[in-house]
């Protein structure tokens, strides 16, 4: 593989060259070097709502395919442990459970505490050093935004330092009342490289021209890009009459009429605010050209959830898929490697490009 390089000056930057989508060493190279270290979204702490339950989740399915155990112990404390048993191997814990004081593999009957520590193993009194730290499941380092669970396996920046930004500038909302809403929940699969979907998402240089029905209640000229070390906000706001948020006076955005905050994390994480609430969109890689996209909805106030740009995510997302796709077509011909930005309107899609040439070349 050859060693990626995007130039800091965006006036003189190319984007990153077209095998980083095409070719299956890149593909398989970002699963450590990227996605290891980043954070995951796992779920609602809902999941995980009683005292001694276990919730076994597998990180990035067919890619990462990393099998970790969130566990609430009896005293409410939450652990991530691996949810591999240190004997020989076997997969814990397939299915949400509850009730549970100990974790017991099925396959010789080796019983750890709830907090990963190893408790018993039959027919093991002759075997010497044992059991040693190596017995007890491996934490792995997790996290909460008010009722959002993440988890890393080698983070290479804490998750507070990652969500900084996002979290001070919507600090004015009721995060923890957000209701989450399953049945406006839903996954996409898109014929194309994760990555180019996030580029996609990361510039609003193509919403006059792919998404004509957001364009008409968001004010093109205003929009904007805020760059920051691990995440970027596009800030779009409404165009007159269009739904806006409510804004204290503390907020940075008090008196511009924001129709919707579209945070992203590196590498594939967004978080976008309407007045209504929360979609967040977890993109998973699948494939060197297969990505499948997860659209989890949260509800803050029903009655706006049919005005302003939060109204058309369906139509916006199957536009979007349309054009990604189109680039994963283009992007392998063999007369295609690489373009230019506009310093205007890519600023975000060139400091996510920066960020994966950082990561893949460490
Ligand atoms: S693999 Fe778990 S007890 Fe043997
Ligand atoms: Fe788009």
């Amino acid at each position: 593989m050859t060693p990626l390089f995007v130039d800091a000056d965006i006036r003189k930057a190319s984007t990153l060259p077209s095998e980083f989508y095409t070719h299956p060493d890149y593909f398989k190279a970002s699963a450590e070097k990227i996605f290891s270290k980043s954070w995951h979204f796992i779920g609602d702490t809902d999941e995980l709502r009683l005292s001694n339950s276990l919730l076994p989740v597998t990180l990035l399915p067919g890619f990462m395919d990393e099998p970790i155990l969130f566990t609430r112990d009896k005293e409410d404390v939450i652990h991530c442990l691996s949810n591999v048993c240190t004997h020989r191997g076997n997969l814990l814990v397939e299915h949400p459970c509850s009730e549970q004081q100990q974790i017991r593999c099925r396959y010789h009957g080796r019983r750890f505490d709830l907090n990963g520590k190893f408790r018993h193993m039959p027919e093991f009194e002759d075997v010497e050093n044992f059991p040693s730290e190596k017995d007890h499941l491996p934490s792995l380092p997790w996290g909460r935004w008010e009722r959002l669970l993440f988890a890393s396996i080698k983070p290479a920046s804490g998750l507070d330092d990652v969500f900084k930004e996002m979290k001070e500038r919507v600090s004015f909302l009721p995060l923890r009342e957000f209701k989450p809403a399953p049945s406006r929940s839903r996954d996409y699969l898109v014929k194309a490289n994760w990555a180019l979907y996030c580029e996609n998402y990361l510039e609003g240089f193509h919403i006059p021209f792919i998404h004509q029905s957001l364009n008409n209640v968001i004010d093109y000229n205003s929009y904007s890009t805020e760059l920051y070390p691990h995440s970027s906000l596009q800030l779009a706001l409404a165009k007159g009459g269009e739904d806006a948020f409510d804004l204290p006076p503390g907020s940075p955005d008090y008196g511009k009429p924001v129709g919707a905050y579209y945070f992203w994390v590196f590498p594939n994480m967004m978080f976008n605010f309407y007045p209504w609430g929360l979609s967040i969109n977890i993109i998973k890689p699948m494939g060197p050209s297969l990505t499948k996209v997860s659209f989890l909805t949260y509800i803050h106030d029903e009655s706006r959830l049919d005005s302003g740009a939060g109204q058309l995510l369906d139509k916006v997302e199957r536009e979007d898929e349309a054009v990604v796709e189109n680039v994963q077509k283009g992007i392998q011909s063999r007369l295609y490697h690489q373009g230019r930005y506009s310093p205007k309107r890519e600023t975000g899609t060139h400091h996510f490009h920066r960020l994966i040439a950082h990561y893949m070349n460490q």
